[in-house]
């Protein structure tokens, strides 16, 4: 900004200076580019603003005599720029109402719908919270520990290969157990209850879970599971089999048979697979069933008593009771995916449009 020095000190001479810088202020505060924001920068900056320069420069070089009348001018001068700014202000914003033509049509704000994913999870929660499940919840960012080496996975395992987790970076100076990692599944949430709560315990949790996989029309590398967990005296395999049963026949309809076939499991022994008989077809065969009348849905198992030791370990470590002797308590575990449920219960061909944020898609779910 160029700044015109003042030499002429008399009173005639000091008021056409200023009158002339808010001449200039206004024809800026006038003019169709005006942005109320640049020019108070411009103007009023503390400390690169005209004001300041021009009161620094002409403040400088004015005789003794001048100076207080100069200061007062300057501060006159402040006063008439900002208020000239806020009557700019208020006259856009009446402006901006001339404008307003309240005859057209509204914007309408369409009601959001529940996600489908959302909504089956809710439904299978619900199903067990009838049967005295309690919900629970953990972290998606999970430590080894909780979901893999108190789960009874073995140091080498192959889930534990980088190539189906995501681990979080810069973890290599931590313990193996204290290492960071997005969960692979829901069961890590057994582990956390398992250490703070003592048993009985049933306990439902839903959750998202994460693996380092290639998306496809069946994949995601972000999906869903509810996982359950019942611990007590006495808790046998019936039991298992009975609560699924119900479970299903809840979800699905009071016809649907299960299936119950033997599987493995690091942290349960013995470990099943469940199938229930095709919804699509009665268990006649259809293509959706690959026509052998059954679907396969979940996980399933007892509890392994390695599990039980592990927890009771770290409990120690943490000054607690040990509270889960394998040779007095023993429990069921089970894990569904929601995605495939979702799918399946829906129509969906495809994993991709659950995360596809498409609201031609979701809208069929309002
Ligand atoms: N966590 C297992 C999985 O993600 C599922 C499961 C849960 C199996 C509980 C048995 C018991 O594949």
């Amino acid at each position: 900004m160029e700044i015109t020095a003042l030499t002429d000190f008399s009173s005639a001479a000091i008021e056409q200076a200023f009158a002339e810088v808010l001449a200039d202020a206004q024809a800026s505060i006038a003019a169709p580019s005006f942005d109320a924001e640049a020019f108070r920068l411009e103007w009023l900056g503390r400390k690169q603003g005209r004001l300041k320069a021009l009161s620094d420069a002409w403040l400088k070089t004015a005789p003794v005599e001048a100076k207080k009348l100069i200061g007062q001018r300057f501060n006159a001068l402040k006063e008439q720029i900002e208020t000239a700014l806020e009557n700019a202000g208020s006259l856009n914003a009446k402006a901006s109402a001339a404008t307003l033509d309240i005859s057209l049509p509204g914007s309408a704000q369409s009601l959001g719908a529940e996600h489908p994913l959302i909504k089956t999870m809710a439904e299978i929660v619900d199903v067990f919270k009838r049967m005295g499940y309690s919900l629970r919840l953990g972290p998606e960012v999970e430590n080894d520990f909780n979901n893999f080496e108190s789960l009874n996975f073995p140091p080498n395992h192959p889930a534990r290969d980088t190539q189906d987790t995501l681990v979080l970076a810069d973890q290599e100076k931590r313990p193996l157990r204290e290492r960071l990692l997005m969960r692979t599944h829901t069961s890590p949430v057994q582990i956390r209850s398992m250490l703070s709560e003592e048993p009985p315990l049933q306990l439902v949790i839903p959750g998202k879970v994460h693996r380092n996989e290639a998306a496809d029309a069946t994949h995601s590398p972000i999906f869903h599971q509810v996982e359950g967990l019942c611990v007590g005296p006495k808790v046998t395999f019936s039991d298992l089999k009975g609560t699924l049963d119900h479970a299903m026949k809840a979800l699905f309809g009071s016809s649907v048979k299960t299936r119950f076939f033997p599987s493995f499991f690091p942290f349960t022994e013995p470990s099943a697979d469940v199938q229930i008989s095709c919804i699509f077809c009665g268990g006649k065969g259809c293509r959706k069933c690959k026509h052998s009348g059954w679907i396969e849905l979940l996980g399933c198992g007892m509890v392994d008593p390695n599990v039980f030791e592990a927890v009771n370990q770290r409990r120690i470590e943490l000054g607690r009771e040990p509270a889960y002797d394998p040779a007095k308590i023993s429990g069921f575990a089970f894990g569904m995916g929601v995605d495939r449920i979702t799918m399946m219960k829906y129509g969906i061909s495809d994993i991709g449009l659950l995360y596809s944020g498409d609201t031609r898609f979701l809208a069929q779910f309002a």
